[in-house]
């Protein structure tokens, strides 16, 4: 597949107004995607589970208007008017027109809310961009009769195409948004040990996955709940220019092919030893860049050395790993919860930010709610 494949070649369908919601998750990546080139190609592969419960639910309301020079769009945030997301869907949607002509035709009310607290550290751009590209594809998808040549796609827009577009347009909005459109796991970047991979759009994971991995465990543990100390964007930017920058891309599709066999294997000693060393490697990236940044937060090295004092003592495969943040992803497998959940409950609550987190899972994707 090429760029070229998600250009539609005709709508043959009139549409004035409708109504759509989709519900998408968040993910959280084991192999982190850090570096970029231009148009949101990634500088190295990544792989990531779905989550279940930290979701965006966005309606988008359309209706046609008459001029189609300019996009008119409003946005709402749990009810409240948003003037200040404008810009980054402005942006958005200039880099999506060529993929979606009609853009200009409507005018867009797009309402969303997450099922985490906008102020919890958690970024929301995965959940957020991928449920209004979910959104929009289903727009498309009205505009097309289904036995229209679409693409690269004899028979209209088919699910696999669906899900590939809607990925290749949330990956335009925000990186990591290509991760959340199906589940459980999926690969982002072209990568020689991953069959199918590309820079485009994610992939499911197309290999064996052992049973340990089933219902795998996220509890994530909200250290600061403030705003990013360092964009998304500033952070990719880093890597421009960094001394180790070559090193760190080659390790990532290594970690990648390492990965295949402990998930196969079922191997979670290895699995632990290897997302821990992504996590820090993604913050080292950030501690020996210039300008160089701190994202841990004193309680975010206390949860980590508990965490590695308790698998010391107890066995228990629990292992941690961190986004551009001072937040700790806590994973572990679905057999082991119990014991774990009642040490972070005992342990490690303390350490957060008025004692907050969120108890999560693997999940499958997103979901259409709703569409009139
Ligand atoms: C550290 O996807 O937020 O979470 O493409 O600029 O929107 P943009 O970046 P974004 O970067 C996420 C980076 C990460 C690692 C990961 O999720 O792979």
């Amino acid at each position: 597949m090429t760029e070229h494949d998600f250009r539609p070649n005709i709508y043959d369908t009139t549409l004035e107004k409708g109504s759509v919601t989709w519900e998408s998750p968040s993910n959280i990546a084991l192999v982190k995607y850090w570096g970029k080139k231009k148009d949101q190609i990634p500088e190295n592969p990544s792989i990531s589970f779905t989550l279940n419960h930290c979701k965006t639910i966005t309606t988008l309301e359309f209706t046609k208007k008459g001029d189609h020079n300019h996009f008119e769009f409003e946005v709402y945030l749990d009810g409240e008017k948003k003037d200040d997301f404008k810009p980054k869907i402005q942006t958005f949607f200039e880099r999506i027109e060529v993929y979606l002509p009609f853009l200009k035709q409507y005018q867009f009310i797009i309402k969303t809310e997450n099922t985490f607290p906008h102020s919890s550290g958690i970024a929301s751009s995965a959940s957020g961009m991928s449920a209004l590209a979910l959104c929009l594809m289903s727009v498309e998808k009205q505009l097309i009769k289904s036995d229209v040549i679409v693409g690269a796609v004899e028979d209209g827009i088919n699910e696999v195409y669906f899900n590939q577009k809607a990925s290749f347009l949330a990956r335009l909005g925000s990186g990591s948004a290509c991760r959340s459109i199906e589940g459980d796991l999926i690969v982002w970047g072209k990568t020689k040990s991953i069959e199918g991979s590309t820079d485009l759009f994610g992939i499911k994971y197309p290999y064996k996955v052992h049973e340990n991995f089933k219902g795998f465990q996220d509890t994530i543990l909200l250290v600061d709940k403030g705003e990013k100390q360092v964009s998304s964007t500033v952070g990719h930017n880093l890597m421009h220019n960094h001394p180790y920058a070559q090193n760190r891309f080659e390790q990532a599709h290594q970690n990648i092919e390492n990965l295949k066999d402990i998930l196969e294997l079922g191997d979670l000693k290895a699995f632990n030893a290897l997302v821990e060393s992504e996590a820090l490697t993604l913050h080292a990236m950030m501690l020996t860049s210039m300008p160089y940044f701190i994202l841990m937060k004193p309680n975010t090295l206390e949860i980590i050395n508990k965490i590695w004092e308790f698998r010391e003592k107890t066995g228990l495969h629990i292992s941690f790993t961190l986004d551009a943040g001072a937040n700790v992803h806590v994973l572990y497998p679905k057999r082991e919860s119990q014991e774990i959940l009642q040490f972070i409950e005992s342990e490690l609550v303390d350490f957060c930010q008025n004692g907050h987190y969120i108890c999560d899972q693997i999940g499958f994707g997103a979901e259409l709610i709703n569409i009139e």
